[in-house]
């Protein structure tokens, strides 16, 4: 969809509709307001008669306005003043917005955006939300399923209006970075959402290579191969894919936004493109889903999408160890001992702990970009899941001031983290009687012993952790990936370089 921003007097702007908030009890915002002047109190004169009191999520849409050009004006619900919440407007947009895909109008004047809400930040913030929210909305999975019914005319252009002109600017630069995070996170959704017999290592390569042709100057895309690997000695990784006849891959994008001399970020994601769980195989039920293994990786190409849209002045390293976890005869046996780039041994005491043993020598590999900081994301367990539920994604790390820089992020935009401890005392779970460390840490605290996992491979920089497990996908009917943490990482990267 397009979008743009519009001021002026909203009666005299031409559009299909024109999306007016009204308060309880029946109090108009100030758009409405001075629509309902020029109409001479119809707008007044409707809510009287007791059809809508302003309650959030009400819907009443007028015909023939007088004195307004839209051909309809629609009057939208949105609470007591001051108690509107970021949920509650999700809600309602979502709500008008695929209405209004599934109508008659195309281009739409959209006059909520200088509603405050009680947890949004002011103007800027709630365009930048209307934007993804409204492109959340319209998303639709279609690589390998028809659209369910083709509406001849949908919703086209969003125009977001604005009471007050000195707002412009401001506004102008949140809708462009809407719309940048927006894509981002489309791309995290749709690599998340295909299949495994589609999206391979291969096929993540490729989308990397895709990536770098499309922004030539700015993202340098390197994919290494399993030859390579061995060369680096990343028996870690090697080890699951050996189970698996996609080879696997090692991506590496650079993006070099920033001062040349500037330390990057390192963003590493976990993207395995299918887990069957290896020879510790997973149960039948739900173990399509399991798809979505690559989602920390997916998160990684969706960041860096957005930070390439909006030109970012950052540098940033993407690395996405790509690989299947599946039982083949030469696949990891529980109790087989492997060694990691790190020099480090490792019993697998259960293959299905993969994900560790991928990401732990991509982890070791980003040493070599003296970065300023890395942050590796992945849907590494189930515990997670147990722990937080879809709300939060798990985080840990080594460095508190960088803990709290993405708690700070994840708040701000909604796209929560809730930080778990990463005490020494957890460390003996790892012991193991045959290797530097086991690759479980038995029953208790399983998203913590991952991370302490990890944390052996990231003594030498500032690192933190997210467990995206459920967060980055929602079960049940509606089932598919959710895109996040795409908004937490752009945030906390654009706080890292002053936007
Ligand atoms: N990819 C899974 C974790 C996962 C589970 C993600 C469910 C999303 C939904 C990971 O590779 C895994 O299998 N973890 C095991 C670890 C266990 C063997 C210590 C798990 O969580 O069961
Ligand atoms: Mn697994
Ligand atoms: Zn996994």
């Amino acid at each position: 969809m397009e979008y743009s921003i519009k001021t002026g007097d909203p009666s005299k702007q031409r559009s299909a509709c024109l999306i007016l908030g009204v308060f309880a009890k029946r109090k108009l915002s100030p758009l409405a307001d001075s629509v309902d002047k020029v109409s001479k109190g119809h707008l007044q004169a409707i809510l009287k008669r007791g059809d809508m009191d302003g309650e959030s999520g009400q819907q009443l849409m007028l015909y023939d306005v007088p004195g307004v050009a839209a051909e309809r004006v629609m009057l939208v619900g949105l609470g007591k003043p001051g108690e509107l919440k970021r949920k509650d407007y999700a809600k309602t947009l979502n709500a008008v917005i695929k209405g209004l895909d599934a109508g008659h109008a195309t281009d739409v004047l959209w006059g909520l955006c200088e509603t405050e809400m009680s947890d949004l930040a002011g103007l800027a913030e709630v365009v930048r939300e209307t934007v993804m929210l409204a492109e959340e909305s319209l998303y639709q999975y279609t690589e390998t399923k028809k659209p369910a019914k083709k509406n001849p005319r949908p919703l086209k252009h969003l125009s977001l209006l604005l009471h007050d002109k000195r707002h412009l600017k401001v506004a102008q630069k949140s809708l462009a970075q809407g719309e940048a995070i927006a894509k981002g996170m489309r791309l995290t959704k749709e690599l998340g959402n295909l299949p495994g017999n589609i999206c391979t290592p291969s096929y993540l390569a490729d989308q990397a290579r895709k990536l770098g042709r499309d922004y030539t100057t700015s993202l340098k895309v390197q994919v290494l191969e399993e030859k390579q690997m061995e060369k680096l000695g990343m028996g870690a990784l090697l080890s699951v894919s050996r189970g698996s006849r996609q080879p696997a891959k090692l991506i590496v994008m650079n993006y070099q936004g920033g001062k040349p001399d500037a330390k990057p970020v390192v963003l590493v994601g976990k993207g395995l493109t299918f887990d069957a769980g290896g020879i510790s195989i997973k149960p039948g039920p739900g173990m399509d889903e399991m798809k979505y293994d690559m989602c920390g990786g997916a998160t990684v190409f969706g960041t860096l999408l957005a930070c390439l849209e909006m030109r970012l002045p950052i540098n940033l390293i993407g690395v996405v160890p790509s690989s299947e976890n599946l039982p083949d005869g030469d696949a990891n046996k529980p109790g087989d001992v492997v060694t990691s780039m790190s020099g480090q041994t490792i019993e697998v005491l259960n293959t299905d702990a993969e994900g560790r043993l991928i990401l732990c020598d991509a982890l070791t590999y980003s040493e070599r970009f003296n970065p300023a900081t890395v942050i590796d994301i992945a849907t590494l367990t189930g515990a997670c899941i147990v722990a937080l539920g879809d709300q939060a994604s798990g985080l840990m790390a080594n460095h508190q001031p960088l803990a709290d820089e993405l708690l700070k992020a994840g708040s701000e935009t909604g796209d929560r983290a809730w930080q778990l401890p990463l005490w020494e005392e957890y460390q003996e779970q790892l012991d193991s009687n045959f290797a530097d460390m086991a690759n479980i840490g038995g029953k208790g605290a399983g998203t913590i012993t991952a991370a302490c996992f990890l944390s052996r491979y990231t003594k030498k920089f500032k690192w933190a952790h997210l467990d995206i497990a459920g967060t980055a996908w929602k079960s049940g009917a509606a089932k598919g990936a959710t895109g996040r943490p795409v908004p937490l990482l752009t945030r906390f990267l654009m706080g890292r370089c002053g936007q």
